[in-house]
């Protein structure tokens, strides 16, 4: 039995493509909360902020977070807010190790800039709006175990250096 592998970090910051990337590779099934929650609640993340508010979307959010972090072997796709509830870090930190993908909030709007699905990001100034929210969550996204680098365009370092820290924790852990 492996602990799950815990992507963490902003809208943008390669968490799904590099949750799929490590599932090929290392032949684990990914969740990602926000594809629980939309079947869950079969409708888009956008219709749920649209309808229902942010509020109702974190209760679903920390409902499903609290049904997927027991399992095992899991890599665990994250959207951005989870870790805004420290409930949500204390439960997935108990049978997982938490990955902080790392993006400059630039970085993180060129990603973004073309994409209509995020519904906090759909103000005025969306960039100052990145920087203003990465700011807020810094210090919750730094209660991972590991800061990964994600600026790069490609994932593959990221994915590289994943799959060298777990390796490494299971030799500690033996
Ligand atoms: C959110 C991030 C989104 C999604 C929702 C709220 C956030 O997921 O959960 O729009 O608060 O940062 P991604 O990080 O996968 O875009």
């Amino acid at each position: 039995m492996q602990k799950n592998i815990v992507l963490i970090g902003f809208m943008g910051a390669g968490k799904s493509l590099v949750a799929k990337a490590l599932a090929k590779r290392l032949k684990r099934k990914v969740v990602s909360t926000d594809v629980l929650i939309e079947k869950r609640e079969r409708k888009t993340i956008a219709k749920i902020f649209a309808e229902q508010g942010e509020p109702y979307f974190r209760g679903v959010e920390k409902k499903v977070i609290s049904e997927i972090a027991p399992e095992n072997n899991r890599i665990i796709d994250c959207g951005g807010g989870v870790v805004l509830d420290q409930e949500n870090i204390l439960n997935l930190k108990k049978n997982g190790i938490l990955f902080y993908l790392k993006a400059d909030p630039e970085v993180i709007w060129e990603r973004i800039k073309s994409q209509q699905t995020r519904p906090l990001l759909k103000t005025d100034n969306p960039k100052v709006k990145i920087e203003e929210l990465l700011e807020k969550r810094e210090p919750f996204y730094r209660q991972a175990d590991y800061i990964i680098d994600a600026n790069d365009q490609s994932i593959e370092p990221v994915c590289r250096e994943i799959i060298s820290l777990i390796a490494k924790e299971r030799i500690a852990s033996r």
